[in-house]
């Protein structure tokens, strides 16, 4: 395609970036949570560009806004043809970056679009698909949306509760959705022939192999735990330290103790990261009494990964009885990690040779919604560059010929694929 095109897609969502931008729940930052407000007004800003884009839309009962473009046997009248499903998020961590999930709805937004004026319809149906809950950083659980597409919704997850105390299911139901209708958000196994994802890759590499673009060998695997640690509220000003029940300094001594054992996983790609830490009641001269915060656990391959956890519980087993806390821990989240299908890698790889490019294959660390789709079908993704690896971070940033190129790529993809 012609640097002109290319800068010309760029260009274009570059502009439905920063539209995208400005919905967030705290100004001047990027905070979009699945089923908030701000959730709603992206959703139907989306739906919005999928019409102009000449698909028509749904919503399922998880919010996913679907654009569908028919395929050349539908337009005839027949019905059942295969299906190519794009798509990504439209919800955001909190105080986030504006490309995350947002460029990969807009890339496929924009390529079914031109893929459509190109050719009136193709031998297989696209479907894009703007899924709302991946980061999972409203509720303890994630991939709800694209887990109930793909028939893997946990009922379970209904009663997860936001830091507010709003369960999943309330919240689902105050957005106007039926708790009752998620079996029916299931997608037609039979339909769908794949699903190919556009990311920022939030990571380092493409920037250090000079690389626009690149194709995901595959998904990491994920565990996410919260951690309660109860111990007891005292004046800070009597109680000798050898007497104390401190809960935040155990909760310390097991974030330290899940930096050790990521730290020895790192040859299987590990990380390890404690976050979302509260405590109470939160009062200077009040011996901490109570810390819940987050575990999130992730490496290459699921074995270490689940090693590591077991490793981790016993850690923290030990922390608390030494120091005397109570300690319940809860797994929010496990998923293993997803290979990405080697016909779909093999599409991509030459749909970005095609725009001149030398796709490196990676893994990616960061998880995505194909860790559910792949249930459904055979999943790809492609990365595109972006500044110094930085995501989950307002200084995130992907640059208007990358994201051309990603485009034009995504649309070579669209054309070359055979069912
Ligand atoms: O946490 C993740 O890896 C993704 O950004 N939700
Ligand atoms: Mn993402
Ligand atoms: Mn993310």
């Amino acid at each position: 395609m012609a640097p002109l095109e290319i800068e010309s897609l760029g260009r274009r969502a570059e502009g439905m970036i920063r539209a995208l931008a400005a919905i967030s729940a705290e100004p001047g930052k990027i905070t979009r949570l699945f089923l908030s407000p701000e959730h709603r007004r992206a959703a139907d800003l989306v739906a919005e560009w999928m019409r102009a884009a000449g698909l028509s839309v749904t919503e399922d009962a998880l919010g996913t806004v679907r654009g569908r473009l028919p395929s050349q046997a539908e337009k005839a009248g027949a019905n059942g043809a295969k299906r190519l499903l794009l798509g990504s998020h439209i919800d955001s961590v909190i105080d986030a970056g504006a490309y995350d999930g947002t460029f990969g709805v807009i890339a496929a937004i924009i390529a079914a679009e031109v893929v459509a004026s190109r050719h009136g319809a193709m031998p297989f149906g696209i479907d894009v698909l703007a899924f709302g809950d991946e980061e999972g950083s409203r509720f303890p659980v994630t991939l709800t949306s694209s887990q109930a597409i793909a028939g893997r919704f946990d009922p379970a997850a209904l009663s997860a509760t936001d830091r507010n105390g709003v369960s999943l299911k309330d919240a689902l139901i105050a957005y106007g959705k039926d708790p009752d209708a998620i079996a029916a958000a299931l997608y037609d196994p039979a339909e769908a022939a794949g699903y190919l994802e556009v990311h920022i890759e939030q990571g380092p590499v493409l920037e250090s192999e000079d690389q626009a673009l690149g194709v995901v060998t595959a998904i990491a695997g994920q565990t996410r735990l919260s951690v309660a640690v109860g111990g007891i509220a005292g004046h800070a000003g009597t109680v000798p330290m050898a007497l104390r029940h401190d809960a935040l300094l155990g909760a310390a001594e097991m974030a330290l103790a899940v930096e050790a054992v990521a730290l020895r996983g790192s040859a299987n790609a590990m990380v390890g990261t404690v976050a979302r830490i509260d405590e109470w009641p939160g009062a200077s001269n009040v011996i901490p009494a109570f810390v819940d915060f987050s575990v999130d656990l992730r490496a290459a391959s699921d074995a270490p990964r689940q090693q590591a956890e077991a490793e981790i519980r016993e850690n923290f087993a030990a922390i608390a009885a030494r120091r005397g806390l109570e300690l319940i821990i809860k797994k929010d989240h496990d998923v293993p990690a997803a290979p990405c299908d080697p016909g779909l890698q093999a599409l991509l790889d030459a749909s970005i040779r095609r725009q001149g490019g030398k796709p490196p294959r990676l893994p990616s660390g960061a998880g995505h919604d194909g860790q559910a789709m792949r249930h459904l079908c055979p999943i790809a993704m492609l990365f595109v560059r972006c500044r110094g690896g930085i995501s989950h971070n307002p200084a995130e940033f992907t640059s208007v010929e990358d994201m051309g190129r990603a485009i034009a790529a995504l649309i070579d993809a669209i054309e070359t694929f055979e069912v």
